[in-house]
C-alpha cells in the first residue's frame, strides 16, 4: 500500500491570508417554506486556519449542514437563502463569484464529506471510475492515468485490494469502506479546505475510530483545514484544535478545546458535556438539559436557549439574544452570565431544574416566540 499519494501537478494559485484560508462573517440563511421562515443561520462568525480542525458541535437541526452547504456554494435554493454576511475563501468573497468560479473552488479547493456516504455515491457507476471522473474533469488526465489515480487514493484510504475492486459499485462495499471512498473523492484534488459533515454518524465504534484517525493523518500529510461536523464530543476531545457550540442557528461558544471541556462558559455547552455519551441519539432529549431546541420558524424572544436554560433570568427572556462577546482571552461565549458561570459564582442560581423544563415541554408550554418581520424574507445575496 503506498504511504502518500504521488503530488498533483496542478499547484493552487489560492494562498492563505496570514494563514487564514475560510472567514465566516455574520452569516444569515433563512428557508422559506409554507410552514414560514426558518431562520436556520443567525448571525454565525468563525474562521479556519491551515492544519487547524474546528470541530463544529449542536444538536440535530441548530444548522451546521446548512452553514457547510452555505460555504459549499450547494445551499438547496429555493427554498434557502443567504441573506445576510460574507463568507471569504483566502481574502476573496465567495458570494461575489459567478458560478463558474465557484466550481473552480468546490472540489480542488473546499472539498466536502456529506454525512449520508450512499446517497452521495451515484449507484449505476463503479467506485472507481466515479474517483477517476474527478481526475478526468478537474485535471484533464486520460482514462488510464485517471484509473490508476483512483487505485492509490483507494490504496490511501485503506480499501483492501483496492486494484481488483476499482469496478465494484457502492452498493458492494460496507458502509464504512463507502465513508472511506467518499473520503477518498473528497481529498482526491487535495483541497486546502475538507468539511466532513459527520463522518463517522452510522458507523460501529472501531470503525469511527478508524476514520478518525485518518483524517487526522490526511490532515497531517496535507496541512489541509478540517471543520468537522459532529454530535459527538467523545470524537472532539481526540482532534479537535478549536470547537463552535451550535444552538438555533447561532454560535453560543467558541474557543479552544481544551479550556472548554475543562470550564464551559455557556449553559448549553455546560449542558452537552454533563450529558455525555447520549449525544448522538438524535430526538432524545439530553440528560443534562431537558427539552428539545425550538423550531426554527419560531425561535423564543429574548435567548433562544431560555426555555431550557437552568439559569435563566427575565433579562434572558426579555432583552435581545446575547451577542457572542469574549469572556475571557480567546473565549468568546453569547450569555449574559458567562463570567459567574467561569467563576462559579453563588450569584448564578438555577431557575428551573431539568424536571420543570420537562414538565413545560409535556405540558406544551409554548415559549413567547419571536416576531419575525411579519416573515417577510429579507433580500437574496446569492
Ligand atoms: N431543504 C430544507 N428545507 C427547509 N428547511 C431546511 C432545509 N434544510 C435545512 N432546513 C432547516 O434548517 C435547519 C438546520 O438544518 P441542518 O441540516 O443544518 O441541521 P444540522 O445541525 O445539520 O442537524 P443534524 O445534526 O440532524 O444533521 C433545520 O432544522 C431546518 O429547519
Ligand atoms: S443568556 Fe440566560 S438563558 Fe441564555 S444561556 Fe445565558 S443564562 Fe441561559
Ligand atoms: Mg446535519
Amino acid at each position: 500500500m503506498s504511504s502518500q499519494i504521488e503530488t498533483l501537478e496542478t499547484e493552487s494559485s489560492w494562498k492563505p491570508r496570514d494563514g487564514v484560508l475560510l472567514e465566516v462573517d455574520d452569516l444569515h440563511v433563512e428557508f422559506r417554506t409554507r410552514e414560514g421562515v426558518a431562520r436556520a443561520i443567525n448571525g454565525v462568525s468563525f474562521d479556519l486556519r491551515e492544519g487547524e480542525t474546528l470541530a463544529i458541535l449542536g444538536e440535530s437541526g441548530s444548522g451546521k449542514s446548512v452553514t457547510a452547504q452555505a460555504i459549499m456554494g450547494i445551499l438547496d435554493t429555493p427554498p434557502g437563502f443567504i441573506t445576510g454576511g460574507e463568507l471569504r475563501y483566502c481574502g476573496s468573497d465567495l458570494l461575489t463569484m459567478t458560478e463558474d468560479q465557484r466550481r473552480r473552488i468546490r472540489g480542488p479547493e473546499i472539498s466536502m464529506v456529506f454525512q449520508d456516504a450512499l446517497s452521495a455515491l451515484n449507484p449505476v457507476f463503479p467506485i472507481g471510475w466515479q474517483i477517476a471522473e474527478m481526475f478526468r474533469k478537474h485535471r484533464g488526465m486520460n482514462k488510464t492515468d485517471s484509473l490508476e489515480r483512483a487505485v492509490q487514493l483507494m490504496e490511501r484510504v485503506s480499501i483492501p485490494a483496492a486494484r481488483q475492486r476499482v469496478k465494484a459499485y457502492p452498493h458492494q462495499f460496507s458502509g464504512g469502506m463507502r465513508q472511506r471512498i467518499m473520503i477518498a473523492m473528497a481529498i482526491a484534488l487535495d483541497p486546502a479546505v475538507l468539511i466532513a459533515d459527520e463522518p463517522t454518524t452510522a458507523l460501529d465504534v472501531t470503525v469511527q475510530a478508524q476514520i478518525m484517525q485518518l483524517l487526522q493523518e490526511l490532515q497531517d500529510e496535507r496541512k489541509m483545514g478540517l471543520i468537522l461536523i459532529t454530535h459527538d464530543l467523545g470524537v472532539v476531545a481526540d482532534v479537535a484544535d478549536r470547537i463552535a457550540v451550535m444552538y438555533a442557528g447561532r454560535i453560543v461558544e467558541r474557543g479552544d478545546i481544551f479550556e472548554i471541556y475543562r470550564q464551559p462558559a455557556h449553559p448549553y455547552t455546560k449542558g452537552l458535556l454533563d450529558s455525555i455519551p447520549r449525544l448522538d441519539q438524535k430526538g432524545q432529549t439530553l440528560a443534562a438539559i431537558g427539552g428539545l431546541p425550538p423550531s426554527l420558524t419560531k425561535i423564543p424572544v429574548g435567548c433562544p436557549f431560555n426555555p431550557r436554560c437552568r439559569y435563566a433570568e427575565d433579562v434572558c427572556r426579555h432583552d435581545p439574544p446575547p451577542a457572542l462577546r469574549e469572556v475571557i482571552y480567546g473565549r468568546f461565549a453569547a450569555c449574559h452570565f458567562s463570567e459567574a458561570l467561569l467563576e462559579g459564582s453563588e450569584e448564578l442560581k438555577v431557575t428551573q431544574t431539568v424536571e420543570d423544563v420537562q414538565r413545560a415541554t409535556e405540558f406544551g408550554d409554548e415559549p413567547t416566540v419571536a416576531e419575525h418581520e411579519g416573515d417577510e424574507p429579507k433580500e437574496n445575496l446569492r
